[in-house]
């Protein structure tokens, strides 16, 4: 099979997620890196992507000149990844689908709530796949718990718990690192911070395994570094269609909380934890049943669980992996085969109405409100 051109718009030299893109599009041999503006510095990102084995005429300065130097190329990009700080999302991602590309675009897909509503108008319009990373969705236990739940495993689901606290900027003397700060800077960040940066993963997560939607929440914001404009800790209680119960709570100065991604989902008959440090195992106990571990690439697995899991049990696959399985269901996708799970531009819109709505709610003291985007209401 030939495989598929792919470009890459940040993700330079030294970011967080870049390498876990190239890691993840290259692992299955789907995707070749083709072209890229990697850097916001012209000059920085057309030499990282030659050291990275881009042609010197697809290694572009900006994105404005991938797209312009891609267009009319007979062997364009299949798929182009958006990496940047958030409030290019946008921009960047509209252009390039209104210009017939498939898209990868990184959460959150967008700053506000009207443009994550044009993105998806724009995405059905052209009928190119519009995606966004929610790569903890793609972890093969993960899939298990939500076929767990699709299959009624653990009845229906009264109660969903999720953190994902860290405290990796809780370090005050570091607030002013440009790599921490435009997290927390309106500007670049948009209308929250951490909520928005990792909280919004946890709601996602909560209702990809619940199979459900966020319908109304209430928020707490706190910003417990006075320099940040925006919130480094959120606590966030919802409810979901069917009722599920759902409480959240992120946070960027949980000092000693290293990756601190975890859910637990309690049904009637039954409950499960998930947790991204030991994202190999799912924690199952039946009511009244023992506690039983579950282990990726052990028998009686679902088949999305098995599908996603390349290596013999009890070997760590980890996070480039759960990566790389979003970009081999894009890959499958983009050659017409179509894979549930993949998350689209309607969970980056849904995201995006759950931060403003969560932003509101914190500054209404915390009053519940409808989460829903007003496309989907
Ligand atoms: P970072 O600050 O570490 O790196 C950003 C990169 O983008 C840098 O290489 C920078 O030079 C480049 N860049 C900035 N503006 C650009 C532009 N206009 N054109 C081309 N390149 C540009 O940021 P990080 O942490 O890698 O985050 C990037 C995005 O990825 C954010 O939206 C963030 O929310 C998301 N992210 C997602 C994760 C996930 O688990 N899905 C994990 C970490 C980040």
């Amino acid at each position: 099979m030939a495989k598929l051109n792919w470009g890459m718009i940040g993700g330079g030299e030294g970011s967080q997620i870049g390498p876990a893109h190239r890691l993840g599009a290259l692992a299955d041999g789907h995707f070749t890196l083709a072209a890229g503006a990697l850097d916001h510095r012209a000059d920085v990102g057309r030499d990282y992507a030659k050291a990275l084995g881009v042609a010197a005429d697809r290694a572009y300065g900006d994105w404005t000149e991938m797209l312009a130097g891609e267009r009319n190329r007979p062997d364009r990009c299949d798929l182009v990844t958006v990496a940047t700080p958030n409030s290019t999302h946008f921009e960047i991602t509209k252009a390039f689908l209104e210009a017939g590309f498939n898209v990868l675009c990184e959460k959150p897909m967008t700053v506000t709530v009207e443009e994550g509503e044009e993105i998806v108008r724009i995405a059905g319009k052209t009928g190119k796949i519009c995606a966004v990373n929610y790569c903890y969705s793609a972890y093969p236990m993960v899939r298990q718990a939500r076929a767990m739940v699709r299959n009624g495993d653990i009845g229906r689901v009264r109660l969903v718990v999720t953190n994902f606290s860290h405290g990796h900027h809780g370090d005050a003397s570091d607030a002013d690192n440009p790599r921490v700060r435009w997290r927390y800077d309106p500007a670049m960040a948009g209308v929250s911070g951490q909520f928005a940066d990792c909280g919004i993963h946890a709601l996602h997560m909560a209702s990809f395994i619940c199979d459900d939607e966020v319908e109304k929440l209430s928020a707490d914001f706190a910003s417990t570094i006075a320099s940040r404009v925006l919130e480094d800790d959120a606590m966030v209680n919802f409810r979901m269609t069917r009722g599920t119960v759902g409480r959240l709570w992120t946070s960027s100065v949980a000092i000693g909380r290293q990756h601190g991604f975890d859910i637990q989902v309690f049904g009637e008959t039954g409950g499960f934890r998930w947790a991204s440090e030991q994202p190999n195992q799912l924690i199952y106990t039946p009511v009244g049943g023992r506690t039983q571990i579950m282990e990726k690439g052990e028998g009686g697995l679902y088949d999305d669980a098995k599908r996603l899991s390349r290596v013999a049990i009890a070997h760590p696959e980890g996070f480039p992996l759960a990566v790389a399985n979003i970009y081999c269901d894009l890959a499958d996708a983009i050659r017409g085969q179509t894979r549930d799970g993949l998350p689209t531009a309607a969970s980056g819109l849904r995201s995006m109405a759950a931060v403003h709505t969560a932003v509101a709610s914190a500054k209404a003291g915390g009053a519940w409100m409808d989460a829903r985007p007003p496309m989907f209401r």
